[in-house]
């Protein structure tokens, strides 16, 4: 893993800023629609080289038969049951330190929430392209209908298009850039968010306790904690194994819960130098352990690496909800688990670290090492 060996990040990426982060991020290079691309392309055209990445194809996928090779699955409902509470609660501590994968069931969000998000995606990716132009992220911005992370002209791109916005708290929300078409959106997108919140904080609530953790003072953190959510939309690729819906990548966040839209298989998670892919579970969120986890819990709970790849026949979706602390918080290990332990990452306030993952390339865990201590 990259070691990062700069003075100090927060001031090497703000030149002129007093060593500040400003509240809107850096945006992305405007690129082309790959949903229109993909409709044009038939399956004998070749397909743009900057779409052609190498690694889709050299590196083997396990697809999980055996139990050993599927991500653990945590019943939500179970961790209230006086009976069942301390048994779940176990192999929620093992599912995060070995894995940091899960699939969520029994979450109690609503089916009517789900469907009614699943409805207005599937609806607003199904609109001309003009009018999907209409709400493209303006330059600087992170939010709208686009890309993330393409820097240059040159740079390998995903095969993917996505939709993005903040959703937490309610004052950073953009509502007047949220599509009106299908007229349900910004209403299920509310829902969604408010109750997607709802579930993450809990759920963190009791990762704190495993952890040895204060669950209120997680609580706290999380109160006007960031969340925001990105839609993708992986259009099929004639040669899907030349490309990738979503580079490697891991999340800068403290927990992401996902939802697989339509029951589509794409999304992999490299273990032990492999690369397995996720089945869905239906009704499920695929719930995964941010960086900012791993740098708070000094490690014991890990990060890992994942993403996305397409398939020949069908579009597939997915809404990743991104959930992070007060954005006035320091992003650093938390001073209880350093008692006994030495830290192993450095401390930055969230601004500058959201800033500085927004203008790095995705690339693997490559950004969670500029944060580790050299040692
Ligand atoms: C993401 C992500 C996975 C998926 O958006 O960060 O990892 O299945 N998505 O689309
Ligand atoms: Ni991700």
């Amino acid at each position: 893993m990259d070691q990062y060996t700069g003075q100090d990040i927060a001031v090497d990426m703000n030149p002129g800023n007093n060593g500040k982060a400003s509240t809107s991020f850096i945006g992305s290079l405007p690129v082309d629609s790959v949903q229109a691309l993909a409709a044009t392309l038939a399956t004998s055209d070749h397909i743009p080289t900057r779409y052609i990445r190498p690694e889709a194809e050299s590196e083997p996928v396990i697809i999980p038969c055996e139990a050993e090779d599927d991500i653990p699955v945590i019943d939500f409902h179970k961790l209230f049951d006086p009976e069942l509470s301390e048994a779940e609660s176990s192999k929620l501590h093992l599912a995060c330190q070995n894995w940091g994968f899960f699939q969520l069931i029994n979450h109690g969000v609503p089916k009517e929430v789900i469907q009614k998000m699943m409805f207005v995606i599937e609806e607003f990716f199904k609109l001309p392209l003009d009018e999907k132009m209409l709400l493209k992220q303006r330059p600087g911005q992170l939010e709208g209908y686009g890309q993330w992370f393409v820097f240059s002209e040159e740079q390998q791109l995903d095969w993917a298009d996505i939709l993005v916005y903040h959703t937490w708290p309610l004052h950073l929300r953009k509502i007047g850039l949220w599509p009106t078409n299908p007229s349900t959106f910004r209403d299920a997108l509310d829902e969604y968010s408010m109750e997607v919140k709802k579930l993450a904080n809990c759920l963190l609530g009791f990762m704190a306790k495993n952890l040895g953790l204060d669950p209120a003072e997680m609580a706290r953190m999380l109160e006007n904690g960031a969340q925001s959510m990105r839609i993708n939309c992986y259009p099929p690729c004639p040669e899907d194994n030349k490309v990738l819906g979503l580079s490697s990548h891991s999340d800068a966040s403290i927990l992401t819960l996902v939802l697989q839209v339509n029951d589509v298989p794409g999304l992999q998670i490299r273990r032990n130098d492999k690369w397995f892919l996720v089945k869905p579970h239906p009704g499920a969120f695929v719930a995964n352990i941010g960086d900012v986890l791993e740098i708070i819990s000094n490690g014991k709970y890990k990060s890992i690496e994942h993403r996305a790849v397409t398939n020949t026949e069908k579009e597939r979706f997915s809404v990743a909800a991104f959930h992070g602390p007060n954005t006035n918080a320091t992003v650093g290990p938390h001073p209880e688990l350093v008692l006994k332990d030495e830290p192993f990452y450095r401390s930055l306030d969230y601004e500058s670290y959201m800033k500085l993952f927004f203008s790095s390339k995705l690339d693997g865990k490559s950004f969670l090492g500029r944060m580790k201590l050299n040692k």
